[in-house]
C-alpha cells in the first residue's frame, strides 16, 4: 500500500484516479473489482426501488479529498451536477486541514414523531389523560416495532403541545442507524387508537417529523489568518469581510437562502453519495434556519484578531442513515459508505456538517475577494465546453477561449468550437 498524495489528483484522468485510489487500498475488494468495472445499480434493483422504472439517471460521483475530522483523515464521496462544488469543498478541506481540522459535537441522535389530535372538547382532561398513560403508551410504541427495540433503541420520551385546535402528541425515538421513517411511522400510527381513545378526540394524521430537532450536529474550524492570503493586510480585510458575510446572513433571507444553499452544495452531494434522503435533510435544515422566525444563515463566522484566527461554526439537524432504505442496494452507494470506512451514523453525521461548512467557507471566501465568478466560471466553462460537443483534446483550448468571452453560454461555446476546428482544417 503506497501512501496517497492528493495534490494534483484534479488533473489526473478518472482512470488515473482509479489507480491512484486502488495502489492506496482505500477500498474493499469487492468495491475496487466494482470500480474497475464501473458497475453501477442493476436496472432489476432499481426496478424495485421506486415505481415505473424505465432507465437510470447517472450523475458524476466525485472525491473531495483529505478532510481532517476529529483528528481522522476522510475522502469525502460527492454526488453532483454541479461544477466547482468539489472543488470548493477540496480546497477549503485543504486550509482547514493546515490550521488543525474540523471537531464535531453529536448532541443527540434521535427521531421525532407525531400524532395530530382535533376535534377534542376537553384539552386539559385529554392532556392529563394521555400524560398519565406515558409510560403506558411508550411501551406500546416499542411493542409496534421490537427489531429496533432488540438494537437498542426505540421510543424515548412523550410529550405535547396545544396549537390552536390541534393536540400535538410528539414522541422521540432512537432509531440506532437507520434514518428511522418506517420505524417511526409504524409506532406513531399504533399509537392512534389508544391516543384518540384518551383524548377523546380524532387523529388526523401520524407521522415522522422531518424537523430533526433531537439530531443536532454542530461541526467547528478555525484558520489561521495566513492561511486566508500571506499578506497581513489582506488577509485580515478578507477575515473582517467574511464576519459580514456571516452577519448578512443573519440579517437577509434573501442572502441567507443562498448562504444555505452554497452549504447543502456540499451536504446534498454527500447525502446522494451515501444513499441518504435529501430531501428530508434539506426540509429539516432549512426548518431550522427559521426556528425563531426568520429564515437566517446556518453557519457562523468570527474573527479573533488577538490570536489571528477565524472560527467558523455549523449547527443543524442531521438525521442521517447507515442503514436501511435503499442504502446496501446502490453498488455505487456501498462504494462510497466503503470510502468514507464505513463510519456509523454519528460520525457519518459529522462528516455532513463539516463537507457543509467546508462548502460556505470556500463560497464566502470567493464571494467576498475575486468574486463567484472567478472559480465558478472556469470550471462551468469546462461544462459548456463539453455540452457543445469538444472532444476532449479539444476542451481545454476551448475553455481558454471562453474565458476570454464577456458572455460565456452554450452558443458562444458552439460558435468557438466552430471557429477552432475551421482554424486546425486549414
Ligand atoms: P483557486 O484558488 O483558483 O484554486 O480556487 P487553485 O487552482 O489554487 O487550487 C487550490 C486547491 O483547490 C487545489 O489544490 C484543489 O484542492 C482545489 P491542489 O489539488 O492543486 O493541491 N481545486 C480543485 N479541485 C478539483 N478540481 C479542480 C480544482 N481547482 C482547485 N478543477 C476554487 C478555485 C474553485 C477552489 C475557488 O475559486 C472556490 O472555492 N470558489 C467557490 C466555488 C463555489 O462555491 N462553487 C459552488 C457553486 S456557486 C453556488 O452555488 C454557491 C454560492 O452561491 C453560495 C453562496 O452564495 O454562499 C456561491
Amino acid at each position: 500500500m503506497t501512501k496517497l498524495k492528493w495534490t494534483g489528483f484534479a488533473k489526473k484522468s478518472p482512470q488515473e484516479r482509479i489507480n491512484l485510489l486502488k495502489n492506496a487500498s482505500l477500498l474493499q475488494t469487492n468495491n475496487q473489482e466494482n470500480l474497475d468495472k464501473q458497475v453501477e445499480l442493476p436496472l432489476d434493483i432499481a426496478n424495485q426501488m421506486v415505481e415505473n422504472v424505465i432507465t437510470k439517471l447517472a450523475l458524476p460521483l466525485a472525491i473531495a479529498p483529505d478532510f481532517l475530522v476529529d483528528g481522522k483523515t476522510y475522502h469525502l464521496p460527492m454526488v453532483t451536477e454541479e461544477p466547482s462544488v468539489v472543488a470548493a469543498a477540496s480546497f477549503a478541506a485543504k486550509l482547514i486541514k493546515r490550521s488543525g481540522g474540523f471537531t464535531t459535537t453529536i448532541h443527540n441522535r434521535q427521531m421525532i414523531g407525531q400524532v395530530a389530535l382535533f376535534d377534542l372538547h376537553d384539552f386539559e382532561e385529554a392532556t392529563t389523560a394521555i400524560l398519565h398513560q406515558k409510560q403506558l403508551l411508550i411501551s406500546l410504541a416499542n411493542q409496534a416495532h421490537p427489531s429496533i427495540v432488540k438494537r437498542g433503541g426505540g421510543a424515548r420520551d412523550l410529550w405535547l403541545e396545544q396549537k390552536e385546535d390541534f393536540l400535538i402528541v410528539y414522541i422521540s425515538i432512537n432509531t440506532k442507524e437507520a434514518m428511522g421513517a418506517n420505524i417511526v411511522n409504524t409506532m406513531m400510527e399504533a399509537l392512534v387508537p389508544p391516543l384518540e381513545k384518551l383524548s377523546k378526540g380524532q387523529a388526523l394524521m401520524a407521522i415522522l417529523s422531518n424537523y430533526a430537532t433531537e439530531s443536532l450536529v454542530t461541526a467547528k474550524c478555525h484558520l489561521k489568518l495566513s492561511s486566508l492570503s500571506r499578506n497581513h493586510d489582506e488577509a485580515h480585510l478578507l477575515a473582517q469581510k467574511l464576519v459580514k458575510a456571516s452577519q448578512l446572513a443573519q440579517l437577509d433571507p434573501y442572502r441567507a437562502s443562498t448562504h444555505n444553499k452554497g452549504i447543502f452544495n456540499g451536504i446534498d452531494a454527500l447525502v446522494l453519495a451515501t444513499g441518504n434522503d435529501w430531501r428530508a435533510i434539506e426540509a429539516g435544515g432549512h426548518a431550522y434556519a427559521a426556528r425563531d422566525g426568520q429564515y437566517r444563515g446556518l453557519s457562523q463566522w468570527t474573527y479573533d484578531q488577538k490570536t489571528a484566527t477565524i472560527h467558523g461554526q455549523l449547527t443543524l439537524p442531521m438525521p442521517i442513515a447507515t442503514r436501511g432504505g435503499s442504502i446496501g442496494l446502490n453498488p455505487t452507494v456501498t462504494l462510497a459508505h466503503d470510502l468514507l470506512g464505513n463510519p456509523n451514523a454519528k460520525e457519518l453525521a459529522g462528516l455532513m456538517t463539516c463537507l457543509g461548512l467546508a462548502q460556505n467557507f470556500a463560497a464566502l471566501k470567493a464571494l467576498t475577494s475575486t468574486g463567484i465568478q472567478a472559480g465558478h466560471m472556469k470550471l462551468q466553462a469546462k461544462s459548456l465546453a463539453l455540452l457543445a460537443g469538444a472532444k476532449e483534446a479539444e476542451v481545454g483550448p476551448l475553455v481558454q477561449k471562453l474565458l476570454n468571452e464577456k458572455h460565456m453560454n452554450l452558443a458562444t461555446a458552439e460558435s468557438l468550437l466552430n471557429s477552432l476546428r475551421n482554424a486546425k482544417r486549414s
